[in-house]
């Protein structure tokens, strides 16, 4: 019996956590790559992204962000030791920069009507905190979600 319960615990925690991702644990990280938007987490997007990412922060989405040469390699090592190889709807010559280019972002997210996405209390479908409340736990759960102006999504 004990066994039992212990297995269906089990299992209702892997089914509720299924679609969660690793929260930011790097407080340089978080504080560097956190200012100017959501501090993605490193899972989101392959490697090869976070390392052109970081070689490319001087003109990053026409901003500079760059860092010194320590910060930026000990971010660079954060990044790429908890980003997987590669995403599985990405093919291994596709070096995205942005998540929201991904094939799997653009098909959870093609229904979203663009008034939604375009309204002044987002800005960009970049800003993921915006509608996804819990997304700096690693939570984007549809339960979790809510729109400004138009609340939760039930698909
Ligand atoms: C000076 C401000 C600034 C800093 C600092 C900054 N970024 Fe950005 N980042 C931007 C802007 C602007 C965009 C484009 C946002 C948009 O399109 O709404 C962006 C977009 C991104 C995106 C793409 C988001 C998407 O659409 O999927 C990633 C990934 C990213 N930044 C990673 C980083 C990392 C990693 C760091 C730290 C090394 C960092 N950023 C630091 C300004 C910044
Ligand atoms: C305009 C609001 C909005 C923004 C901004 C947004 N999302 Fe979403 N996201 C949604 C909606 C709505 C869904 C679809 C939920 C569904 O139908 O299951 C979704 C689905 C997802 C899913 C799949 C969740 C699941 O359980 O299947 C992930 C992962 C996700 N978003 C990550 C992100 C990330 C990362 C960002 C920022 C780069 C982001 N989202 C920005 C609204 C948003």
């Amino acid at each position: 019996m004990k066994t039992l319960l212990l297995l269906l615990s089990l299992s209702i925690f892997l089914f509720a956590s299924k679609n969660n991702i690793a929260p930011v644990d790097n407080v340089l990280y978080q504080k560097e790559c956190g200012s100017c938007h959501f501090a993605y987490q490193p899972a989101l997007l392959p490697k090869r992204s976070w390392e052109k990412t970081m070689e490319t922060l001087q003109d990053h989405f026409k901003t500079d962000a760059s860092l010194d040469e320590k910060d930026t390699q000990t971010l660079l090592e954060y990044l790429t030791k908890n980003a997987p190889t590669n995403l599985r709807s990405l093919s291994t010559s596709q070096t995205p920069l942005r998540i929201s280019d991904t094939p799997y972002f653009k098909k959870e997210h093609r229904k979203i009507p663009t008034k939604f996405i375009s309204q002044k209390e987002l800005g960009s479908i970049s800003n993921c905190v915006a509608c996804h409340r819990t997304a700096d736990k690693g939570i984007y759960s549809e339960r979790a979600i809510n729109i400004p102006n138009y609340g939760g999504w039930d698909d």
